[in-house]
């Protein structure tokens, strides 16, 4: 039994074999100082974040990219293995894909905690790759392409060729800062304090980055910062904008800094083929034709962004025999 893993820093994806993805749910973990016991995990764990007493802590373990919670990561991704595999003896080969920024040492943990949850091999792949391969383009030819994977915790733009990465850059700024950063201006220019959740609401339903002129907007609840009591009020595509535009500038400059260090002939390709975003922040809304715009190359938002990198883990698979010495930044851990 094959099982891919997007350890994402806003979800965690997990495919199964020829059976898709089999298991998405938010990266969370609720856990009781008390008593020291995990409460929940995902989903269960997302519908508590924000409400607990102060017993119970609620954790994005793997926020901003980085492991902030060795300990947390690892129950959770063993809870999640448990959960698809139902805790039957698979001895399942794992492909995992996890935030480029994480260190050696943090991978390390992730792959102990996929061995403890019964992984026979454990391969590391890079997001990227996975991301392009989730597109269903093939890579492994000598031609030019370009990915940018907007997530919660990083934006991973990469150019590659045969099956490797021949430039890339990472920043830290996707999803979870543009929630924050939409926390931040309401509560500025409105005197109202929304909770992240809601701010990312806003981002999904009232964003346009590319043109905002009023119609996208949607109503939000939250604490006035003055009376302190609760508060609706109406934000616009034009909030959203000044918002997260910065923010937004500085993922278009990576992507120009991508291209200054990427070969002239695969710069050439990219210009023919288009530049493929993934993850989640693919989806806000304008961001293709900004991007097109501002780098003068046309934009593909891949079908179903989101799920681009859990289905690049679960086609690594067809290639497993070539993955490590065909595609480049993969590594192989064994029992
Ligand atoms: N329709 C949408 N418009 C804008 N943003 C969206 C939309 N849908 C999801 N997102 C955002 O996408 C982010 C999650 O994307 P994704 O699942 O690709 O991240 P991840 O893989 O968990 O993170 P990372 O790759 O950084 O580890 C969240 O910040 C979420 O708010
Ligand atoms: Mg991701």
């Amino acid at each position: 039994m094959d099982i891919g893993i997007d350890l994402g820093t806003a979800n965690v994806m997990i495919t199964m074999g020829n059976r898709g993805i089999v298991l998405n749910e938010p990266s969370m973990i609720a856990f009781n100082t008390k008593l020291n016991e995990v409460i929940a995990v995902g989903t269960e764990a997302y519908k508590m974040a924000g409400k607990t007493p102060d017993h119970i802590t609620v954790v994005q373990p793997l926020c901003d990219g980085v492991i902030s919670d060795h300990k947390m990561t690892e129950y959770m991704i063993t809870a999640f293995i448990e959960k698809v595999t139902g805790k039957q003896l698979l001895m399942p080969n794992i492909v995992m894909c996890v935030p480029s920024s994480v260190t050696d040492v943090e991978s390390r943990a992730v792959i102990e905690a996929a061995k403890i949850a019964g992984a026979k091999k454990v391969y590391l792949i890079e997001e990227p790759i996975a991301a392009l391969l989730g597109t269903g383009i093939d890579i492994s030819t000598p031609l030019g392409n370009m990915v940018v994977d907007i997530g919660g915790g990083t934006t991973d733009i990469a150019v590659v060729s045969m099956n490797g990465i021949v430039a890339k850059s990472s920043i830290k700024v996707a999803g979870n800062k543009f929630d924050k950063a939409i926390v931040k201006y309401i509560s500025n220019r409105y005197r109202v304090l929304i909770g992240e959740k809601t701010a990312e609401m806003a981002k999904i339903s009232a964003a346009n980055i590319f043109d905002p002129d009023g119609s996208r907007n949607m109503i939000i609840k939250g604490r006035h910062l003055i009376r302190g009591l609760p508060e609706q009020i109406q934000v616009s595509d034009y909030d959203i904008y000044e918002a997260i535009i910065e923010l937004i500038n500085e993922i278009i400059f990576a992507i120009k800094s991508v291209f200054e260090k990427a070969p002239p002939e695969l710069v050439g390709d990219i210009y023919n083929n288009g530049i493929y975003l993934t993850g989640g922040g693919a989806l806000i809304y304008g961001l293709d034709k900004l991007i097109a715009k501002e780098i003068g190359v046309h934009c593909h938002i891949a079908e179903d962004p989101i799920s681009c990198v859990a289905n690049g883990t679960r086609l690594a698979f067809k290639n497993i025999d070539k993955l490590l010495d065909g595609f480049e930044n993969v590594s192989l851990y064994k029992n």
